[in-house]
């Protein structure tokens, strides 16, 4: 939390009482990077009723939608606008002198914004010093942190309802900087995200650095397995592609061919088993007349009599037939 006590103030008190030199050196460094005039940037106003004055409903500025939210509503000891914290200023930084024109008629910014006008990390430092728990965890050294991507990003904290926390408009949050993942959604097949049946943080946590691609499980085929738990077998018959990523034959979010396939079959399976047996036929055109050589490439390809692509339970299904 940002403390109310000025350095220069507490450097008073205790110089007096401890007239340490190292002491004194610490201090020091501080002051050097100080201007002047930082004293009264520096100061805290009189609580909300101080910034509702301009920033109230109906104004260009308003501010006060954040009354309907949990964090300003919330009764907790941990709301910044409890007993004892700084309301407005507990999350903007001490802005008193924001709040009257300079004598060339500008007006000096709150001590933070949530824009470019403020350092990402000091922004999220912010928002940090009371969220520092279990959801937060594996925030540190996650790829968004990594990439400085501010909390304020994904989230609006004095919209009513934020929208990282609803299942399409999140979406929208995440489109901004990923726009190829919206092009994939919107492919023929695809998970129903469009139609917010699912959404980003059904597989994603955005906040997690410990999973590989932010997944909410620690890999991918365990992402999957969360709702497509008959893929998972035990099978008699594994295939081994299928137990080892999920992704080497289908695109998570969205593909142009049936079934979020990468490729459609022959190709797909062919990427692997070309060389050799009847593997390759798939490749021959000649042979496209021959009614034994179309169920090779036609309707669902290898499919039509490798049916058990996933894994067989079948005693004879050591080639995925049955
Ligand atoms: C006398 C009117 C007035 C008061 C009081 C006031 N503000 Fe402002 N504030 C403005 C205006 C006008 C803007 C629009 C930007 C500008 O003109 O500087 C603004 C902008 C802001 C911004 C956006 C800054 C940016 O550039 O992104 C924040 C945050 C803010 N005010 C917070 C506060 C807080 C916190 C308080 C209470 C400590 C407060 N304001 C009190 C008038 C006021
Ligand atoms: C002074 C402490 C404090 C600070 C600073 C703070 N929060 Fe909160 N936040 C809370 C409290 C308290 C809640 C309500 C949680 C509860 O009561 O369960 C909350 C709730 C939330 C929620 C959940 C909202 C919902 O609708 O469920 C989000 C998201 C959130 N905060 C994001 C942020 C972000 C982003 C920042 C920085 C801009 C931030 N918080 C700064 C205390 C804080
Ligand atoms: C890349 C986007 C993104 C960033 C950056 C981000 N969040 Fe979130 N956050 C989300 C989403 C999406 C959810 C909703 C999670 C869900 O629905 O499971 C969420 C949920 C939350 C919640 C509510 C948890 C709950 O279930 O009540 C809090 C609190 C929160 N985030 C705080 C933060 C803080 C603090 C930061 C910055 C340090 C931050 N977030 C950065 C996207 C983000
Ligand atoms: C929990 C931290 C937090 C608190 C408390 C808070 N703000 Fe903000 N404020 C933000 C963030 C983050 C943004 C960036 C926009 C957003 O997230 O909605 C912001 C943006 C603003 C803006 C810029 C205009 C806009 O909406 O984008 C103004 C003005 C503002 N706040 C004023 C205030 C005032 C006045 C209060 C007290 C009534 C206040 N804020 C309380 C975090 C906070
Ligand atoms: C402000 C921009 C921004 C927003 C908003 C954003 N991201 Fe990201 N995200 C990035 C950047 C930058 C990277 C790293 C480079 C890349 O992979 O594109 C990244 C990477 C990722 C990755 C790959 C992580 C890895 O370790 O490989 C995932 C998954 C991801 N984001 C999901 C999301 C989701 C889900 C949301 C919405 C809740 C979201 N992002 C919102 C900027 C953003
Ligand atoms: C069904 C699960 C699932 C859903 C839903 C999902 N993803 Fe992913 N996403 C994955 C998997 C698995 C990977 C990593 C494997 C890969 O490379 O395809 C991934 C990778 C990513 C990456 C990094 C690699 C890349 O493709 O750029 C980003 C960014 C990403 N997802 C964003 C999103 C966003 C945004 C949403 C919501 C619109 C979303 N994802 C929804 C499973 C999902
Ligand atoms: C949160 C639940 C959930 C997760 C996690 C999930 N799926 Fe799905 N999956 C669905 C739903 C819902 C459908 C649509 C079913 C329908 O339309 O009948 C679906 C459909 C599919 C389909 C069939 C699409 C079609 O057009 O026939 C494939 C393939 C698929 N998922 C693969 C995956 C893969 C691979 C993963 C892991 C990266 C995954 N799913 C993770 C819920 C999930
Ligand atoms: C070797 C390639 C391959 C791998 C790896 C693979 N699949 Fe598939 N999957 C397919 C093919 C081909 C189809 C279409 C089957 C058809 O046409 O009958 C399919 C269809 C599906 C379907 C929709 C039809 C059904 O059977 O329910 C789901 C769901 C699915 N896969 C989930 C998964 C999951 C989860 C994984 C990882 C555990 C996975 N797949 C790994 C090739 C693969
Ligand atoms: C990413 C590579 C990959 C892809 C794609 C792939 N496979 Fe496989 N497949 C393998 C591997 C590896 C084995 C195990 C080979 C072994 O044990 O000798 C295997 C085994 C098999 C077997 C059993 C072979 C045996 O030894 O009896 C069949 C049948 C098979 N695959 C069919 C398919 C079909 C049909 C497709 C397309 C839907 C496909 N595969 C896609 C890698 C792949
Ligand atoms: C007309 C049915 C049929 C079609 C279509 C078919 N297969 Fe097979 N496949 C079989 C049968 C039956 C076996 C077991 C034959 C054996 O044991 O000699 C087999 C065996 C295999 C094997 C095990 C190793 C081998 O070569 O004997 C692989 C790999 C394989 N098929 C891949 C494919 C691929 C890839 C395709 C699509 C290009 C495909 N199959 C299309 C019926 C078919």
């Amino acid at each position: 939390m940002v403390d109310g006590n000025s350095p220069r103030g507490q450097l008073r008190h205790t110089a007096i009482l401890l007239f340490s030199i190292s002491f004194l050196t610490m201090v020091g460094a501080v002051f050097a990077d100080e201007p002047e005039g930082a004293m009264v940037q520096a100061e805290y106003s009189k609580g909300a009723n101080q910034c509702m004055a301009c920033h109230r409903e109906g104004r260009e500025e308003a501010a006060h939608e954040i009354f309907l939210t949990p964090m300003g509503i919330s009764d907790s000891e941990n709301s910044p606008f409890a007993d004892g914290r700084h309301d407005c200023e507990t999350c903007h930084g001490p802005s008193n002198s924001h709040r009257s024109r300079q004598e060339d008629g500008s007006r000096p910014l709150p001590g933070i914004t949530f824009n470019n006008k403020t350092p990402v990390a000091a922004q999220n430092e912010i928002c940090m010093a009371c969220h520092d728990d279990s959801t937060m965890m594996h925030w540190p050294g996650s790829t968004h942190e990594e990439e400085e991507v501010a909390c304020a990003s994904c989230h609006e904290v004095h919209a009513p309802r934020d929208p990282a926390l609803d299942k399409l408009a999140q979406q929208e949050k995440c489109f901004s900087c990923h726009p190829r993942t919206r092009s994939e959604t919107f492919r023929a097949s695809s998970h129903p995200l469009r139609f917010g049946e699912m959404t980003c943080t059904d597989c994603h946590n955005p906040h997690n650095g410990n999973n590989d691609f932010l997944l909410v499980n620690s890999n991918v085929n365990d992402t999957c397995y969360s709702c497509h738990a008959e893929k998972r077998g035990p099978f008699l018959w594994e295939h081994a592609p299928v137990s080892e990523d999920c992704t080497l034959c289908h695109n998570a979010h969205g593909s142009n061919h049936g079934a979020l396939l990468n490729q459609r079959s022959p190709l797909l399976c062919q990427q692997c088993h070309a060389p050799g047996g009847h593997a390759s036929t798939g490749y021959t055109t000649d042979l496209a007349e021959d009614s034994f050589q179309q169920r090779f490439m036609l309707g669902r390809s290898c499919s039509n009599c490798h049916a058990q692509v996933h894994g067989s339970n079948h005693p004879s299904g050591v080639s995925l037939t049955r």
